[in-house]
């Protein structure tokens, strides 16, 4: 029997977990569920009473920095939460209950990111409309800015699924949400965080354990994406070219924003750029960063061309593919 068509308001033709052989444990969105039940942290367990006191040593210049920084991962990880959805409909229509199983997972992983990034701004008690820094963050602007990745970018990408589930408009979300949101930018961000707090001697450990646990998921959610991209490209050579043009678009957007960053230069932006660089977070290092990280990416999915279907469903390789773009080193 073929099981094939799930999507809801149509009716369901027989049982994928009582097909012979069930669900394929062997598979890598199997592994990755497996895995991150073993995993499983509770985000109210984290204690923030030191941040809490290390907050109050900052002057306000400081906590604004810090708070304008970690109010870019709250509003990516809400932003993600929401538009991971049309995804598991996607794999519904496919009739891949283990990916849509994982997929359940991932979206309850990320609904735990939001939630541990709101615990810390109340445990500080930033409990004022954060608005404010986003617009800092844009720097005044209203299109290749920040915000709007996470306003239009995204969803649009994630929308298109709904009415389109087939490999381009996959291969389209896996790019934007994983490669780029997730494997490029989430991963500089991590990095430019954890270089400030090192920098910070000992400072706000519970945003440390925070970063550990949200990159020991996001490890995982970028594998899949990796993962659910190769498959389509080692079953259609045609696919490899959608997938490369998606990752020259978001190169090309990471450019244009760090042009129209640079282009400022009023003595107060080059004040904060010159903050950063001694930092050692600096625009220029999180360009070449940034670069860096995308650039791992098309490797990781070019790499699938002419591969079988069975080993790419099988690869044991991809997993290490989401430790290579940066989150192993932020694990443990
Ligand atoms: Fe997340
Ligand atoms: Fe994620």
């Amino acid at each position: 029997m073929t099981i094939s068509e799930t999507r809801p308001g149509t009716q369901r033709s027989g049982f994928h977990s009582i097909v012979e052989g069930g669900l394929d444990f062997g598979a890598l969105p199997m592994r990755l569920f497996v895995q991150g039940n073993q995993k499983f942290w509770d985000p109210s367990q984290i204690d923030f009473s030191q941040d809490a006191e290390h907050w109050g040593l900052l002057d306000a210049d400081q906590q604004e920095g810090v708070a304008g920084l970690a109010v870019q991962f709250l509003i990516g990880e809400e932003a993600v939460t929401e538009d991971i959805q049309p995804f598991m409909q996607a794999m519904a229509a496919e009739g891949r209950l283990e990916d849509e199983m994982y997929l359940t997972q991932f979206a309850f992983e990320e609904a735990k990111h939001v939630e541990v990034f709101r615990r810390w701004f109340d445990a500080v008690g930033a409990k004022h409309d954060l608005h404010y820094l986003l617009d800092q963050v844009d720097g005044g602007r209203t299109e290749d800015n920040f915000s709007s990745i996470f306003t239009r970018i995204l969803p649009e990408a994630m929308g298109r699924l709904v009415d389109d589930p087939g490999p381009r408009a996959q291969i389209r979300a896996n790019v934007v949400y994983n490669q780029f949101v997730e494997g490029t930018l989430a991963l500089t961000g991590y990095w430019a965080w954890t270089t400030i707090l090192d920098q910070l001697g000992g400072l706000f450990p519970g945003m440390r354990e925070l970063v550990r646990l949200i990159s020991r998921d996001e490890r995982r959610h970028l594998a899949w994406g990796t993962y659910n991209i190769r498959r389509h490209v080692a079953a259609d050579d045609a696919m490899w070219e959608v997938a490369k043009a998606d990752l020259d678009e978001m190169m090309e957007l990471m450019r244009v924003r760090h042009e129209l960053e640079m282009a400022d230069t009023s003595p107060e932006a080059e004040a904060d750029r010159q903050r950063a660089r001694d930092l050692g977070v600096g625009p220029e290092a999180a360009w070449e960063y940034q670069v860096d990280r995308l650039q791992r990416r098309y490797g990781a999915i070019e790499s699938a061309r002419g591969a079988s279907a069975s080993s790419i469903e099988h690869d044991l390789e991809e997993e290490d593919e989401g430790d290579a773009a940066g989150y192993a080193s932020l694990v443990d």
